[in-house]
């Protein structure tokens, strides 16, 4: 996603519940970050609907993990992506029962005995040293999980105990992740296996050297931040790869995760990734695939739209021409827009409450406001020239598309200020 020229976002709009909740906070209970669930249910829900049948999704836990947010999700995914233990740990608590997928590079032994211990039900594994790591480790007598699917180590010790996809990094056309924010494959990267390992690996799954893994199939998540078309394009190659390597090896093919990387598009908070296409597709390419299960595993594009950071103007002022807004709070509590290098997309609500000061209220002159936190730095900046005429101190500020890669991203102890309060409306 290009960064939109200063001024031009357009304010998002805000719901009525989110902006009484925000008007109901004293001065000391901002920051605060507002989670809309009635939001995110019907928009869970129309991903769902758009997507057809046979496509799972998981929700990639790392995008918001707050336990109320992934359990409203709850009806709406099949399981959860999980990168770390820690992540782990704290998704099996929040959503007990649920199916786990364990992604993520660099899993140490503790966290994998860990995954075996909870159950995990897919593991995606990175390369040939961990899927060694894991095989050893599921081997051992004391590997007693158990997942849905049978793999079921308590009960019978000989069985399959983890159920594998194979990450692969692969190469994509290229222009094919042009636009992508984050681009995590189809380069020199830490993620996944070089397509040339695979042969090597599948052989070791299916000759009979580690019983206790089976596998089902092949993972990729190459890119973050791509449209539907391009998404389009990433799927179908990664199936067609993982159809071809089967077949090659005489082995059936369960699975295909397609990964997740739908784009937000911060300088357009009202819209949406386009479902309907991307499922539409993704229904083709089923088709074409009869047997085999495909998978998403979304995270931005399922949580950014639900939650908002809000916060109080506690002065205006002019420096060399331009005009700035210091409000309560910044960067270190919503990383996002320094990571992305975007303008927050924000919402001035006009605060009904007298000034209660006998000196003059600081007020926006002209036209363009730049927001800045209370961090020492010039670096902490939400949004640069945001039309806010008459803009004062005392007025709130609500940022949009805070609900993933927002709070769990940023660093918080950086300066000492105190945490947000967190709300999480039905
Ligand atoms: C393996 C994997 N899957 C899914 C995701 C979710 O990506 P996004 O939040 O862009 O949908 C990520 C993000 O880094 C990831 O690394």
């Amino acid at each position: 996603m290009n960064a939109p020229t200063p001024g031009t976002t357009p304010a998002p709009a805000v719901p009525a519940a989110v902006r009484d909740r925000v008007h109901a906070l004293d001065p000391d209970q901002l920051p605060a970050y507002v989670y809309d669930r009635t939001a995110l249910r019907a928009h869970a829900a129309a991903v769902r609907a758009a997507l057809p049948p046979p496509v799972e999704l998981y929700y990639a836990a790392k995008a918001n993990p707050e336990p109320e947010i992934l359990a409203a999700l709850g009806p709406y995914v099949d399981g959860y992506e999980v990168s770390s233990g820690g992540e782990l740990a704290h998704v099996a608590a929040a959503v007990p029962g649920r199916p786990l997928a364990f992604g993520g590079p660099g899993k140490t032994p503790a966290e994998i005995a860990a995954g075996l211990r909870l159950g995990v039900r897919r593991w995606h594994v990175e390369s040939p040293h961990e899927l060694r790591l894991l095989a050893d480790l599921a081997a051992r007598p004391d590997a007693v999980g158990s997942t849905e699917d049978g793999a079921d180590g308590a009960d019978d010790r000989t069985a399959p105990r983890a159920e594998v996809l194979l990450r692969v990094n692969l190469p994509q056309a290229d222009d094919a992740l042009t636009g992508s924010a984050l681009a995590m494959g189809g380069r020199p990267s830490p993620f996944g296996l070089d397509p040339e390992q695979a042969a090597a690996v599948v052989r070791l799954l299916t000759d009979g050297t580690l019983p206790h893994l089976r596998l089902r199939g092949v993972h990729a998540h190459l890119a973050s931040g791509l449209d539907a078309p391009r998404l389009l394009a990433v799927a179908a190659s990664v199936t067609e790869w993982a159809a071809g390597l089967a077949e090659r090896h005489g082995v059936p093919l369960d699975e295909v995760v397609v990964g997740g990387g739908m784009a937000v598009d911060y300088a357009a908070p009202d819209t949406r990734f386009d479902w309907a296409a991307y499922g539409a597709g993704l229904a083709r390419l089923a088709r074409a695939h009869p047997g085999v299960t495909l998978r998403v595993e979304p995270g931005r594009a399922l949580t950014a739209y639900c939650g908002w950071y809000a916060t109080e103007v506690l002065d205006v002022k002019r420096s060399h021409g331009e005009e700035f807004a210091v409000v309560r709070g910044g960067t270190h509590h919503l990383r996002t827009p320094a990571t992305k290098g975007h303008d927050q997309p924000c919402a001035v609500l006009r605060s009904p409450r007298p000034w209660p000061h006998p000196w003059e209220r600081p007020t926006a002159r002209g036209e363009l406001v730049t927001v800045a936190g209370q961090l020492c730095t010039p670096k902490d900046v939400l949004a640069r020239r945001v039309p806010a005429a008459g803009l004062r101190a005392g007025d709130r500020i609500a940022f949009a598309l805070a609900g993933a890669y927002a709070w769990n991203i940023s660093h918080h102890d950086f300066l000492m200020h105190p945490r947000p309060g967190f709300h999480f409306l039905p």
